[in-house]
Formats: C-alpha cells, sequence, structure tokens
C-alpha cells in the first residue's frame, strides 16, 4: 500500500467526488430518518495543502484552487448554490480565511449529517488509520476501522438505519481494481438493494472503461447514472485524464443538477482545451 491521498486530496477528481457526495447527503438528510454513511477507503481525513505531500504536486491548484481563493471566478448563480454545501464545508475547516485544509470525504461527510447520523470509515493502511482515527475522535457520530474496504462492503451491511451511503474509493494501485468493483457491487446488492452507492474510477485510457461501464450495467439497477469530468482528451494513456462516479440509485435530483454543474466543473478544471463533462443513466 504504497497510496499515499496527501499528494492529491483537493485536485480534479476529489472535487467531482465530493461534489457528489454532497450533493447526495444534501438529499438524504432531507429526510428524517438517520442514515449511515460507509466509506469503505476513507483515507485521513483531513489534508493540509501546504503540508510536504501536497505542495510537492500541487493538484489542488488545479481542483478545489479554482473554486476557492483568489485564483476563483465568481460562480453563476445556479452552480453557486447546488455547489454551496460543498464549498461552505471546505471553508467551515479553513476558518480563518484562504484555503489551507481541505477536507477529505470522512470528514466532509460529517459537515453535511446530522446529530443521528452515523459514519463508518475504514482505512486499511495503519498509519493512515491513526491519523483520521485522532481527526475524528472527538465526533461521537463516527467510527473508524483499520479494516479492508473490500471486506467492510460485506461485513457491514446492510447499516441497521436501513438507510445509507456507500462510497468506494479505492487507490486504484493495484491490478484490477476495477473489476473489484464490479464485484463488489454485485455481492453488496445481494445485502442492501436500496444504499445509494458512489463508485469512484479513474480515467486514463477509454478502453478499459467501457468494458467497466458494460460490467457495471449488468450488475447496478437500470436508473444508475455514470458521471464523468474529463480535464483532457485522453491521448496520453499513462495520465489521469479524467475520473467517474457510478452512482446507484441516485437521488431523483442529480441527473438534473449534474447537468447544470458539470459544464462548469469541466470548464473550471480543465487543463487547457479537451475538458468535458457527461452524466447519463448507465444502460
Ligand atoms: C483514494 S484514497 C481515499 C480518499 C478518500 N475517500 C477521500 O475522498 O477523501 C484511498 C485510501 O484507501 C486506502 N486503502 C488502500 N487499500 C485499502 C483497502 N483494501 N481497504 C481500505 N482502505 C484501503 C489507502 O491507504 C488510501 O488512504
Amino acid at each position: 500500500m504504497n497510496y499515499r491521498h496527501a499528494y492529491h486530496a483537493g485536485n480534479f477528481a476529489d472535487v467531482l467526488k465530493h461534489v457528489v457526495l454532497s450533493l447526495a447527503l444534501v438529499h438524504l438528510a432531507k429526510k428524517e430518518a438517520p442514515f449511515r454513511v460507509i466509506d469503505t477507503h476513507a483515507g485521513i481525513g483531513l489534508y493540509d495543502l501546504e503540508g510536504e505531500e501536497a505542495a510537492k504536486t500541487g493538484e489542488w491548484r488545479g481542483g478545489i484552487g479554482r473554486l476557492i481563493g483568489p485564483d476563483a471566478e465568481p460562480l453563476p448563480p445556479a452552480a453557486a448554490a447546488l455547489l454551496a454545501p460543498y464549498l461552505r464545508a471546505v471553508e467551515s475547516f479553513n476558518p480563518e480565511g484562504g484555503l489551507r485544509r481541505y477536507p477529505g470525504s470522512p470528514c466532509l461527510a460529517l459537515s453535511l449529517m446530522r446529530a443521528a447520523d452515523r459514519l463508518v470509515a475504514n482505512e486499511l493502511h495503519p498509519a493512515d488509520a491513526a491519523t483520521l482515527r485522532r481527526t475524528l475522535v472527538s465526533d461521537r457520530r463516527a467510527k473508524v476501522l483499520e479494516l479492508d474496504g473490500w471486506l467492510a462492503l460485506k461485513a457491514q451491511l446492510p447499516p441497521k438505519e436501513r438507510r445509507g451511503l456507500i462510497l468506494v474509493d479505492p487507490p486504484f494501485e493495484e491490478a484490477g481494481e476495477l473489476d473489484r468493483i464490479v464485484t463488489g457491487l454485485a455481492n453488496a446488492r445481494r445485502r442492501f438493494d436500496g444504499g445509494v452507492y458512489l463508485l469512484w474510477y479513474p480515467i486514463k485510457d477509454m478502453r478499459p472503461v467501457t468494458r467497466f461501464h458494460q460490467a457495471m450495467a449488468a450488475v447496478a439497477r437500470a436508473d444508475s447514472l455514470v458521471v464523468e469530468l474529463m480535464i483532457r482528451s485522453p491521448v496520453d494513456s499513462d495520465r489521469l485524464n479524467g475520473c467517474g462516479l457510478v452512482v446507484m440509485n441516485p437521488p431523483y435530483t442529480l441527473e438534473a443538477d449534474l447537468g447544470v454543474l458539470l459544464p462548469i466543473l469541466s470548464a473550471r478544471l480543465a487543463d487547457g482545451s479537451g475538458g468535458s463533462g457527461r452524466v447519463a443513466r448507465i444502460g
């Protein structure tokens, strides 16, 4: 396990993932009944954008740095309203203003959860799990487990609340992670078909992604969405050219909301020309 998210925190891929996560959580919180968030690959929770790792790549400057801070232009009103929960949550970790800290998925989720909602954050890297535990120690809604996320996807479903969001965000440092997502969802559905599943994947070369879509279409519900953001055309397949999420049981407003947001996000986050975004049914 060599992957360290601190090098990538707040980049364009985090922005897409966390925007979708925040839209889904806002929707879940509209109903009074409590829900549970299961984060299978949680990371350390809070990232120092001036720390050695983030400073080394500077990736956040092409991500969250284009939405908040001195280099960010104002957003059109409809997009600003949809992004407000996400951007307000990020700002709440920077009370002195500016952009020094970036919340990872566990911290972002807790910012948008209510008192009775619960978070289980799984992180297998021992040092990262310890850091995450320290970060969340004072929040009684959160439990941190040093557990294999793929195992969590079996063991922690269904949640006892019977309402839940499951974020699957593996590091993609081993071959076969796209296949593990397909199998993971197929197994998870048998335990908890009604959950909102957010399954993240990288886009370097389109060929494996097309095969992944076909495999997912066979295991996900037909109304699942594919959400993708390209920051450049995938000409060089060694680079992270874009990323996507499959969203199973999407909130009914998500497709339309992303229809508003993706043109703006892809224009903002593009690396030169060739940025694009799309949201579509999986089938
Ligand atoms: C992409 S990062 C997670 C980022 C986080 N979800 C966020 O949005 O802020 C993936 C994380 O998974 C951890 N990891 C790697 N293999 C794992 C496994 N089998 N189970 C759980 N965590 C794992 C890595 O240490 C890393 O922190």
